[in-house]
């Protein structure tokens, strides 16, 4: 069971969270509830508190995914509360739990639109979920911004559904150039989890790339989100004998392969994309994990200042924990928000979308966000090493 402390109404709440249980929200009487606009979307009141809805899986099978994420946004929050908020008014964010489980993210983003009138929702980190919350979200012209989601078609859902981050085109040839340039692999297998729209994008647009470049792809296997055992495709792919092995797959999978992997002889190099970031793909993997690889947004290592404070901010705030992307990337959606609230003048959805829209070199903990005709971050790539045991930042990769 692990404890959050929320900044709700401008007090501090404790609210405790464990398997299957939605974070609660206080209900604050002294504000009037406005009335359902269109298509149920929030009809924004020109004055209290600015309601910001949050969805992230802070439990399940990514549940790091959803707290570091959720971390980092609740500091931006606290922080923005405690220099006044924007415009005179104070931030509430209303945080849901997705459960890392397929369907929540729907039911809870329509709750934090509908019922609770939220100006903006952030979220989601996997980008399978923030492509079921994003039609919800342009329907209600309720603008949302993905912190983390890299797969292009979120964006593409609609002109209120905006990132922060990089999108996997560009994460894809990243890992095809590192494979070739770094780890002067020729032959790369492809192993790919079929029922996540993250792990097929990131496969089909890294051997785009390492195929035009003159990499070969020695046999591509397949698997299902939860599946426990890979020998059946470990063994295909050792029998192809290839130089190296892509799986952009998320942390718990990756942990999983690669031990098995290691159990079956094949000592190769295994790479993956920001999926695998997480601590616990160490507790997963264990001793395997030595010799892979990862591209991500961040590094705490990183000197530059902006990156040190927060750093310092947020081990402060979180029991000394060091913050990873999800939580770099959550800060700086916030951000990003409070920015376009302040340039819009109000919370307006139509206003508030468009000031997104126009967002530039906003500087945040993660590189300058400027937001294209598509609403996409260009960012820089990190390539982390996992190291005796330990997570060593490789190279940064400008795009
Ligand atoms: N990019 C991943 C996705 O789209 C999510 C992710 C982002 C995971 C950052 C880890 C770190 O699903």
């Amino acid at each position: 069971m692990m404890k959050f402390f929320s900044t709700r109404c401008g007090v501090i709440s404790a609210v405790t969270l464990c398997t299957g249980l939605l974070l609660t929200a206080c209900k604050k009487s002294d504000e009037p509830a406005p009335a359902p606009g269109k298509d149920g979307a929030a009809p924004a009141p020109a004055s209290g508190v600015i309601k910001v809805g949050e969805f992230a899986s802070l439990t399940g099978k990514e549940a790091t995914f959803g707290q570091s994420s959720h971390k980092g946004t609740l500091l931006a929050i606290e922080e923005l509360n405690a220099a006044g908020g924007v415009l005179g008014r104070k931030f509430e964010l209303i945080t849901e739990d997705t459960q890392s489980k397929q369907g929540e993210s729907a039911s809870v983003v329509r709750k934090l639109v509908s019922r609770d009138k939220c100006i903006a929702i952030l979220g989601e980190v996997a980008s399978g979920r923030s492509l079921e919350a994003a039609p919800i979200c342009q329907n209600a012209k309720v603008p949302m911004i993905s912190p983390s989601s890299t797969n292009p078609k979120v964006t593409e859902v609609g002109d209120f559904v905006f990132r922060v981050c990089f999108i996997d085109p560009f994460q894809g040839t990243v890992m095809a150039l590192f494979a070739k340039n770094t780890l002067k692999a020729k032959n790369v297998a492809v192993l790919t989890d079929a029922a996540a729209p993250y792990s097929v994008g990131l496969a089909t647009f890294f051997k785009e790339k390492f195929v035009a470049d003159g990499g070969k792809i020695a046999v591509e296997q397949k698997f299902s989100s939860g599946d426990k055992d890979f020998k059946a495709q470990l063994t295909a792919i050792k029998a192809a004998n290839p130089d190296a092995i892509f799986a952009p797959c998320y942390y718990t999978e990756a942990g999983l392969i690669t031990q098995q992997a290691r159990q079956l002889g094949i000592n190769l190099p295994i790479f993956g994309g920001d999926g695998w970031e997480a601590p616990e793909l160490l507790t997963i993997g264990g001793k395997a994990m030595d010799g892979t690889y990862y591209s991500t947004h961040y590094s705490p290592e990183d000197k530059a200042e902006m990156v040190a404070t927060f750093v310092r901010k947020f081990k402060a705030r979180w029991n000394n924990e060091v913050p990873d992307a999800m939580a770099a990337l959550g800060y700086d959606s916030a951000l990003v928000l409070a920015d376009a609230i302040k340039r819009a003048g109000g919370t307006d959805g139509q206003k508030l979308r468009d000031a997104l829209a126009a967002t530039k070199d906003f500087v945040g903990v993660t590189g300058k966000t400027t937001l294209d005709a598509k609403r996409n971050a260009t960012k820089p790539a990190v390539i982390i090493e996992v190291k005796d045991g330990k997570f060593v930042y490789k190279e940064t990769v400008n795009p």
